[in-house]
């Protein structure tokens, strides 16, 4: 294995408002156990190599979720956090996601929140989570009941902070004043997938996170596998995780947001990105997550990675950036397209902006 020089190693930043930094690349834990059926997935001692080599690049972040492998991915991880320094590591799992025992093993009730919570922590071998994230919101419970029980976990001590995950902006916005009016600890960070192929929590959700000052924590930045050049043009994949993605889909007649069908217009974005990989020495799966570190409301990028090589190659991203030319390119490339009432709105507002009232407009659309 490679040396890994100290000025490639991780960045820091401060997770929202809060006091705490992260490395700029979190180690997400998907990979980590059997799921779904996906094959290849890590065993218990390739997750700890994975684990062991991302803390030498400066790594202190690691994103996992009860439902990874029904709980497998927390096995792994907590036998591993077993043998380090507690501290060291800002640990983040998830609930919400139907767990499947019983009618009530899912959503975001006090009662499955609770429950959930216990599960993790006896998983992963800790008294505390540092960032307990609600993995998607819940049309069912209020979103009173949801936080105000997340508020008292972080007020009894087993949680630090508390985080979201796939949410609309109308979605985010309540959750966000619901706190304020009950004086509840806010969120700090918002999970999306977010990648070149998939833009479109800039419309809505990411305005709320500059507003209020929330980090994005974009998932799946390399479309799994999709952006790291993995399927070809015209063809369905038959490898990996996208090739078992295609595979079931195919089979039970699913969309999978990993695997649509794949538009011209994301197989030109990957030559680009290869074209300018190219000039920097780097692969594509590379510049597709220099493009999402560069990107403002990005806190850390998670990402996902199934052997070593994939690991070493996906945290070296720190030492070289992308001209501004150069993102502009990829931002033209695979600008979402514009739909009513954002080009309306642009449109009437060319040209009007106000530096006291902030930046808060992510220009994302194309024109
Ligand atoms: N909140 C949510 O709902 C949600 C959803 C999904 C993920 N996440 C989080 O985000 C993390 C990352 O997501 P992800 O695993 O989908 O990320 P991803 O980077 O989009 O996909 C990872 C997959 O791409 C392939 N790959 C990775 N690096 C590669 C490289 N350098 N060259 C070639 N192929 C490469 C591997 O698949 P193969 O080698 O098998 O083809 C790997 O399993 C997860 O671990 C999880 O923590 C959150």
């Amino acid at each position: 294995m490679a040396a890994i020089t100290e000025d490639s190693k991780v960045k820091y930043s401060f997770l929202g408002k809060t006091g705490i930094q992260v490395s700029n690349i979190c180690l997400g834990a998907l990979t980590f156990g059997e799921m779904n059926g996906w094959p290849g997935q890590c065993d218990e001692s390739l997750a700890h190599t994975i684990l062991d080599r991302y803390m030498e690049w400066g790594g202190n972040f690691i994103d996992t979720s009860n439902t990874y492998g029904r709980g497998g991915s927390e096995l792994m991880v907590g036998s591993w956090l077993e043998r380090q320094h507690r501290h060291d590591v800002v640990l983040a799992t998830k609930c919400g996601i139907n767990m499947g025992r019983t009618i009530n093993s899912r959503g975001l009730s006090r009662r499955h929140i609770t429950e959930s919570l216990e599960g993790s922590l006896e998983r992963l071998r800790t008294h505390y989570v540092d960032i307990y994230q609600t993995h998607i919101f819940d049309n069912a419970t209020l979103v009173e009941e949801t936080y105000r029980t997340l508020d008292d976990l972080v007020r009894c001590g087993k949680v630090r902070y508390v985080g979201v995950s796939n949410v609309t902006g109308w979605q985010l916005q309540k959750i966000v004043e619901t706190q304020k009016h009950l004086g509840l600890n806010p969120i700090v960070s918002v999970q999306q997938q977010y990648n070149l192929a998939c833009r479109t929590s800039e419309l809505e959700a990411f305005q709320v996170c500059k507003n209020e000052g929330i980090s994005v924590l974009p998932w799946s930045p390399l479309k799994g596998g999709l952006l790291a050049g993995r399927v070809r043009r015209g063809q369905k994949p038959t490898e990996g995780r996208l090739g078992w993605v295609a595979h079931s889909q195919t089979r039970k007649g699913e969309a999978h947001p990993h695997w649509e069908d794949t538009s011209d217009q994301i197989f030109d974005l990957i030559e680009l990105a290869i074209e300018i990989g190219k000039k920097h020495g780097r692969t594509i799966a590379q510049v597709a997550i220099r493009w999402l570190l560069q990107k403002d409301v990005t806190s850390s990028v998670i990402i996902g990675a199934r052997t070593l090589q994939q690991l070493d190659q996906n945290m070296a991203v720190n030492d070289w950036a992308l001209s501004a030319d150069e993102m502009k390119q990829l931002d033209d490339a695979s600008a979402t397209a514009g739909t009513y009432p954002y080009v309306f709105i642009d449109s009437l507002n060319a040209g009007r902006t106000n530096a006291n009232t902030g930046d808060y407009y992510v220009k994302s659309v194309a024109a």
